[in-house]
């Protein structure tokens, strides 16, 4: 995969859930691109991994995106290191539990909700204004084709997933008179360690859901970054409140 230009030059990007998976390859993404970077994660060990190989220009922050403290603190932290805020990115979600609404526990579904899409919530209501001070910029929630389409016994991962694409539209409404614009990015099965939570290694992985997607295979997690950096990017200057399908054609037929 080429990547391309610096799109993102001197801009401040944050980024909830970065420790890992597509939320780090959107963070070296955005680096590539020019960016200044807040690796945000529960799990502060990784994202201080990722900060530092990523070189100055990225920083890393203990944040539970479900907590609005936490969240209030991550926004606050990038506004100390890097004195703006130009994008938001929730990429966080819960493990996903493989049950019907009749089996699943009640604590899993709140643990879904709450850091799925209320963490959503918390990290906007928080980082918007600051954008906002900044003189604008673009917020994006990484969804699934799961928001747009229903899959088996994953009730909890489908309800939140939609509300989080419905989440961006509706704050999209709000905030455009800001310069503020919001979307979501849903992508398709990617090879990332939630993944081998299901299946021993990526060629399983492959080999079962890759059929499911019209181009045949799962997704890297490059893929989906250089989607978001376009969403974040003044390429996508005229996008906002829309649902971007990076899915390989899993939700066409
Ligand atoms: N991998 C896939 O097949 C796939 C497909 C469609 C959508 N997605 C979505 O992409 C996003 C990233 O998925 P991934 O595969 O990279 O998963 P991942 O588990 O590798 O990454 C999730 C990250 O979120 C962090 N996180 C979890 N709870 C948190 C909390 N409360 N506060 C802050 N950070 C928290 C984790 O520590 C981790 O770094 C998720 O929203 C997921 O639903 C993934």
């Amino acid at each position: 995969m080429t990547t391309a230009m610096n799109r993102l030059q001197d801009s401040v990007v944050l980024i909830a859930g970065a420790a890992s998976g597509i939320g780090a390859a959107i963070a070296k993404r955005c680096i590539a691109e020019g960016a200044m970077v807040v690796c945000a994660d529960y799990n502060l060990d990784p994202a201080m991994q990722l900060a530092d190989t990523l070189g100055p220009s990225a920083a890393a922050c203990q944040c539970d995106v479900t907590d609005s403290g936490s969240a209030r603190s991550a926004v606050e932290f990038a506004r100390q290191k890097f004195g703006r805020l130009d994008g938001l990115v929730h990429n966080a979600a819960a493990p996903s539990t493989s049950a019907t609404v009749v089996d699943l526990d009640e604590s899993a579904w709140r643990r879904e909700i709450d850091v799925g899409l209320t963490g959503a919530f918390l990290m906007s209501k928080y980082a918007v204004p600051l954008i906002d001070a900044s003189g604008g910029g673009s917020v994006v929630f990484i969804g699934s084709q799961f928001g747009r389409v229903a899959t088996t016994k994953a009730v909890a991962y489908c309800a939140a997933k939609a509300g989080l694409i419905h989440l961006a539209k509706a704050m999209a409404v709000d905030h455009a008179p800001d310069k503020v614009r919001v979307n979501s990015l849903s992508p398709g099965a990617v090879a990332t360690t939630r993944l081998l939570r299901r299946f021993r290694d990526f060629e399983a992985a492959n080999a079962t859901l890759g059929p499911a997607h019209l181009l045949g295979r799962i997704a890297e997690p490059e893929e989906i970054a250089a989607a978001a950096a376009f969403l974040l990017s003044s390429d996508a200057s005229f996008i906002t409140g829309s649902d971007m399908l990076v899915d390989g054609g899993y939700a066409t037929r």
